[in-house]
This record gives C-alpha cells, sequence and structure tokens, in this order.
C-alpha cells in the first residue's frame, strides 16, 4: 500500500474541463445505496439461458425532487446486472426502442466476434433509414465512413455469449461508433458478473456483504436531464465543448450504482466491494476513512480479469475508467453508529466525496481471504513473445480537427492496424502523451513494466483495461486465442475514443 501511494504522490493530480449542475445537489450520504436487480432469464434449455433486454428511454429520480430522463436497458440506471455462471452459454436478445442506433458490447467478456458489438454492427431503431450508415459523431458532423463489414440488424439482435472465462465482474455498455460517449453517459451500462463453483467454495463475504458498486459521475442540467457538450451544432448549449472533449466530460455529481453520494448500512463484518469505474473520462484514487480519520484497509482479492494469486493489500486504490477491482474490507472493530467514507483523493470539493457506510450493528462473520485465491492466473514470459510492438496514445489532427490518434491514425473501421495469429503472445509497448486507459476487446493480459520499473502493486493480476498514465510507457503481455475475427483495442476515456482512439485487431 504504502509503495502505491508514494508512486503516485509523485505525477500532478488528473484535471479535466469539469460541467456544473444547473440544480440544487442533495448533502451526501443521504440517499441510500440503490443494488441493481439481478435479471432472470426468459427461458433456460439445453444448458444455456436465453435473456431479454429492451433499450427504452425512462425518467428516473436520481436526485431528490428531479425527474431525469434517461436512455436505458430495461428502464433502470445502472441496468439490470446479469449473473452467470462459468462455461454456461447465455443469449441476451437486445430489442432497440432508442430513438438512435445501438450496439452493446460485453466489456471483458470472452466474446466470439459477431456478438461483440462491433461499433458499425448497429441495431437500427424501427423507421431509422437502412441505405447507409453515415457516422456523424463528435469526430466531426458527417464524416461519413463506410464499413462494408458491418452487419445492421432493425429493431433486435441476439448476442451470444459463451462466458468460458475466469470469473469476474464484467459490465456491458453501449459502444456505437462515435457516440459511446454520449450513449453510456445517458444510461447503457449494466454489471454482469460471472461465477463458478471453485470461486464460491472460498468462504469470502457473499449474499448481502457482496456489494457491486458503479461508480459514475454526472452533470444536471436546470430541466434535470443530463447534460453533456453535444458536439454537433444543432445540440450544442454551452461553449467550450471542443475543450470538455479533449480532457473528456466530467461531471459535479459523484453517482453510485445511479445514487448521488449514497450511504449503505452495513454489519461491524467483512463486505466483498466489485469496484466498477463506469464514468467517462474520470479518475479516482479511491481510500475508506473512518470518522476517527483512520484508513481502512482495502484488501484487493481480484482485477478486471477475476481473482489474484494472492490478496494484495491497498490504502490508496487508483482506478481508471472502466477498469475494475474486487476489494474485501473489514468494518469489524469500527464502532457501531459510526462511519466509514470511500473518499477520491484526486476529487476537490464535492467530487472528493463517493459514498459512505454506516455501522448498524455487531454481527458475526465466519467469511475468510484465503491466502491461495486462486491457481488458474495465466503466466506468459517474455520469452514467450512471438513479437514485441509499439503503440502510442496521442492527441492530433483528424479529420480537419482535433483527434485523439493511435500511432497517428484515428479509427477507421476499414484498416486493420494488427494482424495477429490466434494462440500468439505478444507484448505491446502503450505510451501516452495524457492519461489514457487502454483496453483490449477478447484478452486478459499482465501488465509487465512501467516506465521500466516493476508493476505497480495495484497492476497484479489479470487486467483488461491498464491506466496509462501521462508521459508514461507501459508494457503489457498476452495470448490471443479464443476466437478468431475483428476486436478492438482502444483508450477508455469514452471521448477520446469516440475522437478517434481506437484501432483493430484482426486475428487469423
Ligand atoms: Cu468497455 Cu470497447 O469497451
Ligand atoms: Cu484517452
Amino acid at each position: 500500500g504504502l509503495s502505491t501511494s508514494a508512486a503516485l504522490a509523485r505525477r500532478p493530480p488528473f484535471t479535466g474541463a469539469e460541467l456544473r449542475s444547473a440544480v440544487p445537489l442533495p448533502p451526501a450520504f443521504q440517499v441510500s445505496l440503490p443494488l441493481p436487480s439481478v435479471l432472470a432469464p426468459v427461458s433456460t434449455s439445453g444448458g444455456a439461458d436465453r435473456y431479454e433486454i429492451t433499450q427504452r428511454e425512462a425518467t428516473a429520480e436520481i436526485l431528490p425532487g428531479v425527474r431525469t430522463p434517461l436512455w436505458t436497458y430495461e428502464g433502470a440506471f445502472p441496468g439490470p446486472t446479469i449473473e452467470s455462471r462459468r462455461g454456461r452459454p447465455i443469449t441476451v436478445t437486445h430489442r432497440n426502442e432508442l430513438p438512435v442506433p445501438t450496439v452493446v458490447h460485453l466489456h471483458g467478456g470472452r466474446t466470439p466476434a459477431p456478438s461483440d458489438g462491433y461499433p458499425t454492427d448497429l441495431v437500427l431503431p424501427e423507421g431509422w433509414p437502412d441505405a447507409h450508415v453515415t457516422h456523424t459523431g463528435p469526430g466531426g458532423p458527417g464524416h461519413g465512413m463506410h464499413d462494408p463489414q458491418a452487419v445492421l440488424t432493425r429493431l433486435t439482435r441476439d448476442y451470444t455469449f459463451p462466458l468460458d472465462q475466469r470469473p469476474a465482474l464484467l459490465w456491458y455498455h453501449d459502444h456505437r461508433m462515435d457516440f459511446t460517449a454520449p450513449a453510456i453517459w445517458r444510461g447503457l451500462a449494466g454489471l454482469h458478473i460471472v461465477r463458478d463453483d471453485a470461486e464460491d467454495s472460498l468462504g469470502l463475504p457473499a449474499g448481502r456483504r457482496e456489494l457491486p458498486l458503479m461508480i459514475a459521475d454526472r452533470a444536471f442540467a436546470a430541466d434535470g436531464s443530463l447534460d453533456y457538450p453535444a458536439l454537433d451544432p444543432a445540440l450544442r448549449r454551452r461553449p467550450g465543448v471542443r475543450e470538455a472533449y479533449l480532457a473528456g466530460v466530467l461531471g459535479d455529481v459523484i453517482l453510485v450504482n445511479g445514487a448521488p453520494w449514497p450511504v449503505h448500512e452495513v454489519d461491524a463484518a467483512r463486505y466483498r466491494l466489485r469496484i466498477l469505474n463506469a464514468s467517462n473520462a474520470r479518475h479516482y484514487e479511491l481510500e475508506a476513512v473512518s470518522d476517527d480519520g483512520r484508513l481502512l484497509d482495502l484488501v484487493q482479492i481480484g482485477a478486471d480479469q477475476g481473482l489474484l494469486t494472492a490478496p494484495v493489500t491497498h490504502r490508496l486504490l487508483p482506478i481508471a475508467p472502466a477498469e475494475r477491482y474486487d476489494v474485501i474490507i473489514d468494518f469489524k472493530g469500527v464502532p457501531v453508529g459510526s462511519r466509514v467514507r470511500l473518499l477520491n483523493r484526486l476529487g476537490s470539493g464535492r467530487t472528493r466525496e463517493v459514498m459512505a457506510f454506516r455501522i448498524a450493528r455487531r454481527a458475526s462473520d465466519d467469511s475468510r481471504i484465503p491466502r491461495t485465491l486462486s491457481t488458474d492466473l495465466p503466466i506468459w514470459r517474455r520469452s514467450d513473445a512471438v513479437r514485441v510492438r509499439d503503440f502510442s496514445f496521442r492527441a492530433g489532427q483528424m479529420h480537419g480537427g482535433h483527434g485523439w490518434l493511435i500511432g497517428g491514425e484515428p479509427f477507421d473501421p476499414a484498416r486493420t492496424d494488427v494482424t495477429t495469429h490466434l494462440g500468439d503472445v505478444e507484448i505491446w509497448r502503450l505510451v501516452a502523451d495524457v492519461h489514457h486507459p487502454i483496453h483490449l476487446h477478447l484478452v486478459g493480459f499482465r501488465v509487465l513494466s512501467r516506465s521500466g520499473r516493476p508493476p505497480l502493486p495495484h497492476d497484479a493480476g489479470l487486467k483488461d483495461t491498464v491506466s496509462l498514465r501521462p508521459a508514461e510507457s507501459v508494457e503489457i503481455i498476452t495470448r490471443f486465442d479464443g476466437y478468431r475475427g475483428r476486436y478492438l483495442f482502444h483508450c477508455h476515456n469514452a471521448e477520446h475514443e469516440d475522437m478517434g482512439m481506437m484501432a483493430n485487431i484482426e486475428i487469423i
């Protein structure tokens, strides 16, 4: 933990253009923490489950007394949670009743390409012209790329997930080309938890002592809607939008599971917190502080792609957009009636607060944190790699305006950036100008080094998103296995992604 803090203290804090809400905001730690409902399958047959999700507009009371229109999965933000079992395939039929095309991606899923939610594989709403797909996103209205490989469907699409993968917290979200950031901002995100018997038998805190926490910042306009600096001049309602896009869009309200700065009543016992940063652009450094100023240990047991080999203890946990951390916190010893606040050391003012736990009662606790959590973590040695590739993630020119580029190029669905062979192990060296969380579809990877030094404690385990910090270079290693086809890697600052910072991987 201490080495993490020391390393983090050496760099300047993240800054960006933060939108200010135009409605009154509630005090922190008043609204109770919602727990997303778990979706029931509509049928189970032949060892596979089928789910249905309707994407539709809905209105929710996120801030007390304020009605906020949203784009949702099943009327809720976050969308319903899907709980699945390792190796048991599921099909999710998505029905698009929104006014725009959508694409669904299961982030962290080991998914065959046709169901991976490629950004041009649109589900068109009824009445949307099907002749030609023109992208009019933040890259500039009508830059008009056409993807000959795109597979369009109308109204519904079946996404099939084999889920032949390590148990982990995944999430599903919109992935439409050029429009991912505004779509997620308006509410198109939900959780997916993969479980298996081995993990169930570890004795980790479970049931109501396992809490999924989806953290996301938002800003609210005067009419209660979620404010967003659309670049489309027809939708533009505030100056400075280009600046917001350069940094990524930040809000001044911190939501957990869709509630502002919530509070949750807990037993004086261990809890398993499954934390996702679903923010478009905001980075957090989380710490758990008791009312008497004590920092509680955050014992990390898992990363993006499931359990670590052994627990790693942190006092400060940095989390970039799309990253997940699976941590155990022990409220035993915290006085009943007092609170533990989850704070964001990178925030200032209201964005320093995230949520609070109120210790409601003493309770027995038979949970444990085994010293060995898993034994199936892939270990790839440098000598296993058949090639090394270099990628820069930097600002640059795109379609005559500002964009974000990988290796000097903005995203083009028709260009193959990486061709690799099924089963190849590769080392990728990533360098950044500013802070970019880099995500690979299909595969998990290990962090090998940071700017020539060993990885940081929070780099442990199998990752699918790595926080690439300003002026840093990071080496990752992975094996491209699972499926052949066209996949993506991209920055998960959602505005950067929409402004070009994405590229194709072809696995042959
Ligand atoms: Cu979370 Cu390509 O996405
Ligand atoms: Cu970026």
